[in-house]
Formats: C-alpha cells, sequence, structure tokens
C-alpha cells in the first residue's frame, strides 16, 4: 500500500505526540472555586461534591497558602451566609464586615499575589434563594442591579482583584464598572457570567451553601439552554459594558456556546466546569466506571481545546497535581 500522507507518525510514541500536541494545559489556567463557612477550624464535606469541602476562613487560608505553593493563581470565592442574615435585600451581601469581605482581606493579608475572585449575586443571602430582590413573584432587574453595584464596591473595597457577577440581571456590568471608577477602583477587574444557563447542573452547588430557590425557578434570568445566538448578544453586551473576562456556563454541555463565544470576543474568555459536572465524574469514578485521573485531564484539555483561557473546577488541585 502506498499512502502519500500518514497521520499516524505524528502519534507514534509519547515524545512526538507532545511535540505536536495543539492545546497544553497548566495550573496557570486555573481558578479554584472556594466555599467559605463561619466558625473555627471547620472542615464540611459537601454531600453531593465527595472530596470538596466548606471551610472556615482559618482553615481556608491554609488552604490558599497551599495553592499557591502549587502553581494555582486564582481562587472565586462563595461564602455560606447564616439564615438569620437573610432577608430579601440581601443586604448582608455588603455588610463591611461580612464573612465575604472578612474572607477577602484575610486571603489577601496572608497571600497578596493570590488573584481573589468573588462571586456577586444576591442567592446567598437572599431568604428567597434567588439572585435578585424579589416582588410580587417576580426578580426586578433594576433595584437588583442597584445591590449588585453595593456588593462589587464592598468586595473592591475590601481588596478583590475581580468581580464575578453571577446573577444575569440585565445592566449590571455597565453599572458596576461605572461605580468602580466612581469610587475610585480603577484596577478592579470585572469577571461577568456572561452567558449563563439556567441549568440543572448546578444542584451539588445549591447543596454547598444551602441557596436554592424557595420557589419556581431561575429562568427569567438564565438563559434557555436552547438558545446559542442569545449566548452572543449576552457576552458581546458585556464587553461593550467593561468586562474584562467573560464566562460560559456550565462548561461541558456548552463546549459549543464557548468555542462561538471565544470567536466573536478579543478578552479573555473563561469556562466554569460546574458542581453537577464534578459531582458525575465522581460518581461514575466511585462506581469503577471512569478512571478518575484520565477524566479530568480529558475534561480540562476538552475546555482549553474548546477556547477557554481560563477554566474554575473543583478538580484544580488534583489537576496541577496530575500535571506537576
Ligand atoms: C450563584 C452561583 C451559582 C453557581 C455559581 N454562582 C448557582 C446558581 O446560579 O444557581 C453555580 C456553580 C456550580 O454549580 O458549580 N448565582
Amino acid at each position: 500500500m502506498y499512502l502519500q500522507r500518514r497521520n499516524r507518525i505524528l502519534r507514534k510514541n509519547a515524545a512526538v505526540r507532545s511535540l505536536v500536541a495543539e492545546t497544553v494545559l497548566t495550573p496557570n489556567d486555573f481558578i479554584v472555586p472556594l466555599f467559605i463557612d463561619e466558625g473555627q477550624n471547620v472542615k464540611t464535606e459537601i454531600a453531593s461534591m465527595p472530596g470538596y469541602y466548606r471551610n472556615s476562613l482559618d482553615v481556608t487560608v491554609k488552604e490558599v497558602k497551599e495553592l499557591w505553593s502549587m502553581g494555582l493563581k486564582s481562587i472565586l470565592i462563595f461564602v455560606k451566609s447564616k439564615d438569620e442574615l437573610k432577608d430579601n435585600t440581601g443586604k448582608e451581601a455588603w455588610n463591611p464586615d461580612g464573612l465575604m469581605q472578612r474572607s477577602i482581606k484575610a486571603i489577601k493579608d496572608a497571600v497578596p499575589e493570590m488573584v481573589v475572585m468573588t462571586d456577586v449575586a444576591l442567592d446567598p443571602y437572599s431568604s428567597y434563594g434567588h439572585d435578585g430582590i424579589v416582588k410580587d413573584g417576580e426578580i426586578v432587574n433594576d433595584e437588583t442591579v442597584d445591590a449588585l453595584v453595593k456588593m462589587s464596591i464592598s468586595h473592591a473595597h475590601a481588596g478583590a482583584d475581580f468581580v464575578a457577577p453571577s446573577d444575569m440581571m440585565d445592566g449590571r456590568i455597565g453599572a458596576i464598572r461605572e461605580a468602580l471608577e466612581e469610587s475610585g477602583f480603577t484596577n478592579t477587574g470585572i469577571m461577568a457570567y456572561s452567558a449563563k444557563y439556567a441549568s440543572c447542573f448546578y444542584g451539588p452547588f445549591r447543596d454547598a451553601l444551602d441557596s436554592a430557590p424557595g420557589f419556581g425557578d431561575k429562568k427569567t434570568y438564565q438563559m434557555n439552554p436552547a438558545n446559542r445566538i442569545e449566548a452572543i448578544k449576552e457576552t458581546l453586551m458585556d464587553v461593550e459594558e467593561g468586562a474584562d473576562i467573560v464566562m460560559v456556563k456550565p462548561g461541558l454541555p456548552y463546549l459549543d456556546i464557548l468555542r462561538e463565544v471565544k470567536d466573536a470576543v478579543q478578552v479573555p474568555v473563561s469556562v466554569y466546569n460546574i458542581s453537577g459536572e464534578y459531582a458525575m465524574i465522581k460518581a461514575a469514578a466511585k462506581m469503577g466506571w471512569l478512571d478518575e485521573d484520565k477524566a479530568i485531564i480529558e475534561t480540562l484539555t476538552a475546555f482549553k481545546r474548546a477556547g477557554a483561557d481560563l477554566i474554575a473546577t473543583y478538580f484544580a488541585k488534583d489537576a496541577a497535581r496530575l500535571l506537576s
């Protein structure tokens, strides 16, 4: 058999394969989500996220030092708010002495170089478990944006490097950018959850923060999984309004969207490998149906190949270890 081209030559051994690899993962690609709780020396495993924990701030600070030593350079923080602090205004979200604000300060004091990103949405603080303020059963946009602005400024004040609005209200990126400028926070970035879908795969996360919506669902603000063009519209608007980094979320079921967004914008694109995606791999590995380490690397490589510049993933530590 005469063949002018034999594609297998480029796959003949590991050395050749590594020379021609189009996608290479490094710890620089990862954002590590962290769940923070009140208390001292608290480390609670999240039932639907085996191997992942909600930690008190003292434990978190130690963890952040370890992450930095492993070459992981950015974290995305979420806090679990006490039930008695929740109400419909979400005002605990901008309490200067709130758990989020204390956490940002403590982490930046301990590891100043760590890039600290903070979730901006009202759900952990809302008595309704919604990302915004509720009026007559509706999640109202403009009043929620005012609250998100206050929340963002309080995070910037505490030292956050990037605020990450995950709420999907209209106009919030522009409003937050303007407020950051007016308040003198000209070094604080915005990572916008731009194409965020109303997904069932957020379930384990809502267990972690006890933040499931008390009524209805999030379909009037998060996007319909059936839509593609709308994702580009949302993302381009966030860029126009001043987002430094845009995000597609969830990850695995939306790789097509990730690629289209990457081709449409000139800002870095992140993807969120969310809690349900973590839980699926963990569950299959526990059953002995998948090799967990290989599934992690293949999944994260798929994100980078699809166009992600940054990947928020609960597997960041595992991946950093596997890559070293
Ligand atoms: C809050 C928020 C959610 C996630 C990140 N920020 C949940 C939601 O929108 O209901 C999900 C992250 C994950 O599932 O890993 N707005």
